[in-house]
């Protein structure tokens, strides 16, 4: 990550709280999916606040974020299932095939490199093993128009409002094994993945 949107994410600590209003029942779908599964070792990549761990019922969970003022608020939720680690998704420190779920909440359009997340978290799931993303993605309708004209001030706000999760390479090794709309203009969406 770079330093300006580590830096930028220091400072929106603060306010993300009510950014989070709006994602809560995103959350609780995602939620509801991610607590149907066996128990099984979970990575977070970009947990932010944190103030969706009580969502999670069973899992070990390990979150990482590069922002510490994030991880500062994080640690505030944290309870004995999840560990908060200072750790880039682009660079991940874990051994290949080290969990069985991987989790990017509003995340994959805000790294700088896309290509490498993916192609990290692919290395680090284990055969079969899970990926969710929830985000918001660019639609092929007039929505699409709206993200195109905000792009300049999305760049400042560090995240890509035009986003196409096709235009990055490494979701090939990736099956699509559910495709969740959120509302009437499925601009945001959950998509759960399985590693080839
Ligand atoms: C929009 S917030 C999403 C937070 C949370 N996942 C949610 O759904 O509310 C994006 C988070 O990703 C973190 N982040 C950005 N780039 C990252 C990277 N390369 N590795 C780990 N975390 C990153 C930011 O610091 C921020 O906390």
């Amino acid at each position: 990550m770079s330093k300006q949107t580590d830096s930028f994410y220091n400072k929106f600590s603060f306010f993300y709280p009510l950014v989070d209003v709006f994602l809560k029942s995103q959350k609780k779908v995602l939620f509801a999916h991610i607590n149907s599964l066996p128990d099984g070792h979970l990575l977070e990549i970009g947990v932010g606040n944190g103030s969706h761990f009580g969502l999670y019922k069973k899992h070990r969970v390990i979150g990482i974020d590069t922002s510490a003022a994030m991880l500062n608020a994080a640690r505030k939720h944290c309870n004995e299932r999840i560990q908060l680690l200072e750790m880039n998704g682009e660079s991940l420190l874990f051994e290949d095939e080290k969990f069985d779920y991987v989790v990017l909440s509003h995340v994959i359009a805000v790294v700088d490199h896309p290509e490498q997340l993916l192609n990290q978290v692919w290395r680090v799931l284990k055969p079969h093993g899970q990926l969710f993303i929830l985000n918001h993605f660019t639609p092929p309708n007039w929505l699409g128009y709206i993200d195109g004209a905000f792009q300049q001030v999305s760049k400042m706000l560090h995240f890509r409002s035009v986003f196409h999760i096709h235009q990055i390479a490494a979701i090939k090794n990736f099956t699509l094994l559910k495709h969740l709309n959120f509302g009437a203009a499925s601009y945001f969406k959950l998509l759960i993945y399985q590693k080839r």
